[in-house]
């Protein structure tokens, strides 16, 4: 299976085989084009097809391209934002609906794995947050106080089932965890069963709304629907949600650990920011820990290499480690009041629906946008049409900073022919390294391959104009402001944007 960046998750070394069946015809009608073939755009168009709509997902590279196959798969109740925010900011009753919410989401997991017979490892889990200093401690109660009002099962422990040393800890129940590419995979297989037709390799460029009948341009054909999902993170195009939407970079290490007994049978957190998160996997009959963190805003930090090296050196501080099998990083996004953005797009035609703005949560809320978004097709309502609206306008303290740091943008670049001569005077490169240099006034993005080979593009990211940053761990150039990525040869990874870096060509 082939995803956004260099590394590969866990997940993707036995990848069974799906069968998408037919092809979509430019002449139907479909009810709904889901764009994104992740959990979101699968449990969306699978939910919608149950309930007897013809549905049609356009997926711009391959299932599990994205976030779906690189996450750890917490299944929580227990969100990154804290209840005793939400409660703060939406009300006691939201932060229940919300709570409830996550409930629901885990039990739609549960319903669809026990309906369709599908084998991926799902479990119930407890779960453990753990506070190391005195500030974490006030943190925790806060937080134990948040999770008390919206009813969840939550108590305070003595033990945690991490070998990290720590003040105070709680435990609450009703977690959960998954394989999410089996998942995925299985997904497809019921929506494909039950006459969902799935195109990949389609990226839509633009959906144009005709008399109120959706058309969806991809660059092979135009495909016709009463309603468009964008199930791809941030829509493309520029919008209210580019600017209420920030990207994030996680990392995770997959560890063999020499002690059997230091496998957690729990998923656990710290109170760090950003935090770190702890689960087992099995893999036939070898258990692999799993340890996240280090997170970062994308395209703010060109050494991602080294932010694996940190990781492995917090996770030996604290396990035996025998070896290290799996490195990978994956991209999700926050939103501006720490809660998703589920609904009708803002600004858009009523016709279309978006699903973004996660955090750390993808499992959860991309399975309830699902839910919601089908909901909201077919019968105008849901219960969380209100608290998840895109078009609200709260703002949290942490993403006004976001909005100034991204204000740095917008240098436009024409590209001229350089000499290979030129560019190996002012860059000094490794190989298999990148890095955006200054040459004559201009910007320009050179990457050197494997065999000394140099690659120059514009570093103007074609969405809205900021310039890229190099990734040395995922060999990649991501875009500070919303998020877009781009291989060594410019071309398209992750959107918001739906054109390559623009090549400049070295004689
Ligand atoms: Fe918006 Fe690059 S992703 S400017």
């Amino acid at each position: 299976m082939i995803r956004d960046s260099k590394t590969l998750s866990i997940w993707q070394d036995v990848i069974p085989f799906v069968n998408l069946n037919e092809s979509p015809n430019e002449n139907d009608d479909f009810d709904a084009i889901i764009i994104g073939a992740g959990i979101t755009g699968l449990t969306t168009a699978l939910s919608l097809q149950e309930r007897g709509k013809k549905c049609l997902i356009l997926e711009a590279s391959n299932i599990g391209y994205g976030t779906t196959s690189a996450t750890t798969a917490h299944l929580n109740t227990v969100l990154d934002t804290p209840y005793n925010a939400v409660i703060k900011g939406f009300g006691e009753d939201n932060a229940q609906l919300l709570a409830q919410g996550t409930k629901q989401a885990i039990a739609l997991i549960k319903r669809n794995i026990d309906h369709y017979k599908i084998n991926c490892d799902f479990e119930y889990k407890d779960g453990f947050l753990y506070a190391e200093n005195e500030e974490q401690v006030k943190d925790l109660d806060d937080i134990y106080d948040g999770l008390q009002k919206v009813g969840l099962d939550v108590s305070p422990v003595d033990t945690i089932p991490v070998p990290v040393p720590f003040i105070k800890a709680i435990q609450f129940s009703g977690q959960a965890q998954f394989h999410p590419v089996n998942y995925l995979l299985a997904l497809t297989e019921a929506f494909t069963e039950k006459g969902g037709i799935i195109k990949e390799h389609a990226l839509v460029s633009k959906v144009e709304d005709k008399n109120g009948t959706q058309e969806v341009h991809t660059p092979d054909a135009v495909y016709k629907a009463a309603s468009v999902v964008y199930a791809t993170h941030v829509p493309p195009g520029i919008s209210i949600l580019s600017f209420k939407c920030a990207p994030y970079r996680t990392y995770l290490l997959g560890v063999t650990l020499n002690d059997e007994h230091q496998y957690p049978e729990a998923l656990a957190y710290d109170c760090e920011e950003p935090y770190h998160y702890f689960r087992t996997v099995y893999l036939d009959d070898k258990k692999i820990l799993l340890v996240g963190g280090n997170d970062h805003k994308t395209g703010h930090n060109e050494n991602t290499e080294h932010i694996f090296t940190e990781l492995e050196a917090y996770i030996r501080k604290h396990y035996d480690v025998r070896t290290i099998d799996y490195k990978w990083s994956s991209q999700y996004y926050e939103s501006a009041d720490g809660l998703p953005y589920i609904g009708k797009y803002p600004g858009g035609n009523e016709h279309l629906y978006v699903a973004t703005g996660y955090g750390g949560n993808g499992m959860i809320f991309g399975t309830l946008a699902g839910h919601i978004i089908a909901d909201l097709i077919i019968t105008g309502e849901s219960a969380y049409a209100d608290l998840f609206a895109p078009s609200r306008l709260k703002l949290m303290a942490s993403f006004k900073n976001m909005v100034t740091e991204n204000a740095d943008v917008a240098k436009h670049f024409i590209a001229d022919r350089l000499s290979v001569e030129a560019l190996e005077e002012f860059a000094d490169l490794g190989k298999e390294e990148g890095r955006v240099v200054k040459y004559q006034e201009k910007q320009i993005a050179i990457y050197k391959d494997e065999y000394g080979v140099l690659k120059a593009l514009s570093p103007v990211c074609p969405h809205a104009g900021c310039i890229v940053s190099w990734n040395s761990a995922e060999k990649s150039w991501d875009c500070p402001c919303h998020g877009a990525r781009y291989d060594t040869d410019g071309q398209l990874l992750n959107g918001p944007s739906v054109k390559p870096l623009k090549k400049i060509d070295i004689s």
